[in-house]
């Protein structure tokens, strides 16, 4: 079972998603675990503040660190083996043997900060700076969304035993898919390949093994 303690001010904007498809079926084989926390209840003051401006002046605001400090602690509290995943423009490029990697742990916070930054001293607490890319999101939900399901996906179990094993071979590493095609054999003049036709596995095997795609 791998948990996740999504820590934000925006759960309506992860939680749908969560709620799909094979996350959704993750969570009802009991194979995955999502949890919230919001950021608000631990912000300072009659407003709930969790956000302030730069020491040394510039444009907008960062996330502070008490409320952050604060909502990972009362995770923490509950399980100190949790670890902390904090998506930035600044990590290390998230990749796919790195979701093979985290996907053998079993409880991650992930702290999705917002506005324009946060204060350095949030790093403190992470265990993992991890960036989608080189560009820059408003915010740090889309890239939870995307860690999430790259890991869950590889979880036992999570996919049909069927798709698990074509990962194994073939789409878990650098070699992604081959191409693949289902029903009608004939699409506007757009034929399948003959050897999928064929029923010889040995031949089909082989085609799809040199037709792998090379992630660049
Ligand atoms: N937050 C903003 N931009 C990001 C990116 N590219 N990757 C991870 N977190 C981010």
């Amino acid at each position: 079972m791998i948990k996740f303690t999504i820590i934000t001010l925006f759960k309506d904007a992860i939680e749908p998603y969560l709620k799909t498809s094979m996350m959704w079926k993750a969570t009802e084989k009991g194979l995955a675990e999502f949890d919230f926390v919001d950021l608000r209840e631990f912000g300072l003051g009659p407003h709930k503040s969790v956000d302030d401006t730069p020491y040394g002046g510039g444009d907008g605001m960062l996330l502070r660190c008490e409320p952050v400090f604060a909502a990972t602690e009362s995770v923490k509290a509950k399980d100190p083996t949790a670890k902390v995943i904090l998506p930035t423009p600044v990590g290390e490029t998230w990749n796919q043997e790195m979701a093979r990697e985290f996907a053998k742990d079993a409880h991650y916070i992930i702290l999705c900060p917002h506005y324009e930054g946060y204060d350095e001293r949030i790093l403190s607490i992470v265990d993992y700076k991890i960036s989608l890319g080189h560009y820059v999101l408003t915010g740090g939900e889309l890239p939870a969304l995307i860690i999430i399901d790259s890991i869950t996906r590889l979880i036992p179990g999570v996919l049909g035993g069927e798709q698990s094993a074509a990962i194994e071979s073939f789409s878990d590493g650098d070699n992604l898919e081959y191409p693949q095609y289902t029903k009608p054999s004939d699409f506007r003049g757009m034929a399948v390949p003959d050897v999928l036709l064929s029923g010889n596995h040995g031949e089909i095997a082989k085609w799809r093994e040199a037709h792998s795609k090379k992630a660049k």
